[in-house]
């Protein structure tokens, strides 16, 4: 079998490889309006090959069906290979550290519930770690880990290479592609050479084409842009 990796066509789809299991899932919202977990996941029939719409524009989706050439999709990546690792802005507590890189933020709002994730590290009892840990956990674009500096845990779950496709039911809207267990995601620049991003265990990739940090997600499907400015000054993003 091929290897399992994902091919970014320029202005074009996701191009599949080597046999990727693709499921959709759902967010379960609690009554405040927070995200607190998944629905069980339902597999997609695919072949071992796969194109996946990345231009929002599909009536095949989430499938492409070549609308991307009609429409001139522009799908410049514009992030850069290694931004997790280049933009970290950990935090610790005595006992925790949260592994933080906020340019992958895809805005899923996991980490919010229950006065959010730091403030939770903060109070530090029982109750207030135990939802800190899921909020990590459940984190799809991978911005978030949280790690026990006096053990092995981490909030990082062992994944199966697989490909899974959010729908947010706060605003009833499909939603990120969730990529997990590693897969290679490669791209190319503006010259055409290869750009092969730093492989991790859990990235979301855009399937609205509208994202100013394709091919990976940051939310823009659901957020303001006003909102996206006020996110980016208060971590400081470039
Ligand atoms: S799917 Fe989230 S910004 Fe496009």
């Amino acid at each position: 079998m091929n290897e399992k990796k994902i091919i970014i066509k320029k202005n074009g789809p996701y191009m599949v490889k080597g046999g990727i299991p693709l499921y959709t899932i759902e967010n379960i919202i609690d009554e405040n309006g927070y995200p607190i977990g998944y629905s069980e996941k339902k597999l997609v029939k695919t072949g071992p090959n796969y194109a996946l719409c990345r231009c929002g524009q599909s009536k095949n989706k989430p499938f492409c069906d070549g609308t991307h050439i009609a429409g001139n999709f522009d799908g410049r990546e514009i992030a850069k290979v290694n931004d997790f690792s280049n933009n970290l802005q950990n935090f610790e507590t005595e006992k925790y550290e949260l592994i933080d890189s906020p340019i992958m933020c895809d805005h899923s709002k996991f980490c919010l519930r229950a006065g959010g994730i730091r403030n939770l590290m903060v109070n530090g009892d029982d109750e207030s770690i135990a939802i800190a840990k899921e909020e990590a956990k459940n984190c799809p674009s991978g911005r978030l880990t949280l790690v026990d500096k006096d053990s092995d845990y981490t909030s990082e779950e062992k994944y199966e290479k697989e490909i899974i496709l959010i729908y947010d039911n706060n605003t009833k809207k499909n939603g990120q592609i969730w990529v997990r267990g590693g897969i290679p995601v490669i791209g190319e620049d503006d010259e055409g050479n290869e750009k092969k991003y730093e492989v991790r265990n859990r990235v979301t990739l855009c399937r609205c084409s509208n994202s100013e940090h394709k091919p990976f997600c940051d939310g823009t499907h659901w957020v303001s842009s006003e909102f996206k400015a006020n996110f980016r000054e208060k971590w400081n993003l470039d």
